[in-house]
């Protein structure tokens, strides 16, 4: 089956052609963080306006790439991004999307933004053996997830204030270093020494939730009092606290729930800290580690279409009068089966 992914709910317009939920045939990514580095974050307006500009080339170049035209021969369905995000940024992709897939005459299949984060290791590696438990880590959540199937999953746990991307984000910007604050505070904390202060680690072994709050504040706080210590060491050790608070619970949580696997998904599974971290300790533990092409955690479409064939089944075709939803959430504290409430 060969679904048209589309994704517009920030500052990427992408689209994507994947066949049964892992075959990339073509998967383009228009980003707007230049349009955004000035401001220090995403604008909404900026956002929507900019989609608006470039989806129509980036969904002609995604079908041009994988050998298609645009009339739709060869499309099975049309998957896109209902939420959550930005509500003018989202309805850019939704109305696309269900305009093509009207006059193609093929389904619409809306997409939880969380659920194509959720899907995205399976692009690599299509076995799914559950029960496992993935670590959603992006600028907008942190949520820990047990898969008790492919289709079934319950959130444990997640951020009680800022999301793991926020923070890298937030501190970023107080130390100066520019926006978006996690790749540039990864490249610094490879050159520094991640003993060299000891940053507070909140709700460290107490459940499933996270806190990153009392974390960004204690290193602007350190930041104020040494101004003079090298940027690299405060960058590594702060990254140091994220990392070793995000492992320590993904992996409680898999052994606890007795998992065969472990994932990352979200732009912060990027993070070369974080990627040798959970991929080590999974050994150790005798696990399999599911980490996402470093391309395929920040937002794409390719995850938009593989989340969509993964749950064509239990959650049906969208219907065309399916509202954007900027606070969708992921479904549960507790089972989530069956029908998306899309
Ligand atoms: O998943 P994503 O592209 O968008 C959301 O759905 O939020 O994630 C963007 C977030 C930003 O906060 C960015 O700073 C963070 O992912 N990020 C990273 C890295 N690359 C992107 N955080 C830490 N290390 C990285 N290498
Ligand atoms: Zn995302």
């Amino acid at each position: 089956m060969r679904i048209l992914g589309i994704e517009t709910s920030c500052d990427e317009t992408a689209a994507a052609v994947v066949t049964d939920g892992h075959h990339i045939e073509s998967s383009i990514v228009s980003s707007q963080i230049d349009l955004h580095i000035p401001f220090g974050g995403v604008v909404p307006e900026i956002a929507g306006r900019a989609h608006v500009q470039r989806i129509d080339a980036v969904v002609t170049e995604a079908l041009l790439s994988a050998g298609l035209d645009r009339t739709g021969q060869g499309i099975d369905a049309v998957a896109c991004t209902v939420g959550p995000g930005l509500i003018g940024a989202l309805l850019v992709g939704v109305s696309h999307a269900k305009a093509m897939a009207w006059a193609w005459g093929v389904p619409f299949l809306g997409v939880n933004h969380l659920e194509a984060h959720l899907y995205s290791p399976f692009l690599e590696d299509p076995t799914i053996e559950a029960p496992l438990v993935t670590l959603l880590v992006s600028g907008g959540h942190t949520v820990l997830v047990l898969l008790t199937s492919a289709t079934d999953y319950r959130v444990l746990g997640g951020t009680v204030d800022d999301a793991a991307g926020e923070a890298y984000d937030k501190v970023a910007r107080l130390l100066g270093l520019g926006y978006p604050g996690g790749p540039v505070i990864d490249r610094l904390a490879a050159s520094g020494n991640p003993r060299a202060v000891t940053f507070p680690q909140g709700l460290r072994g107490d459940g499933y939730d996270f806190s990153f709050s009392g974390l960004k504040t204690s290193v602007v706080k350190h930041r104020k009092a040494n101004p003079d210590q090298p940027v690299e060491d405060v960058a590594a050790s702060f990254q140091a606290a994220v990392v070793s608070v995000l492992v320590e619970k993904t992996m409680r949580a898999a052994r606890e729930h007795g998992a065969k696997a472990v994932c990352l998904g979200g732009g912060v599974a990027a993070n070369s800290g974080l990627r040798a971290a959970i991929a080590g300790e999974a050994e150790s533990a005798g696990m399999r580690c599911f980490l996402p092409a470093r391309s395929m955690c920040t937002d794409n479409a390719a995850m938009v279409a593989a989340a969509a064939w993964w749950r064509r089944d239990v959650d049906g075709p969208s219907p065309l009068d399916t509202p954007a939803n900027p606070a969708l959430r992921l479904h549960g504290y507790g089972i989530r089966k069956g029908r998306n409430a899309r």
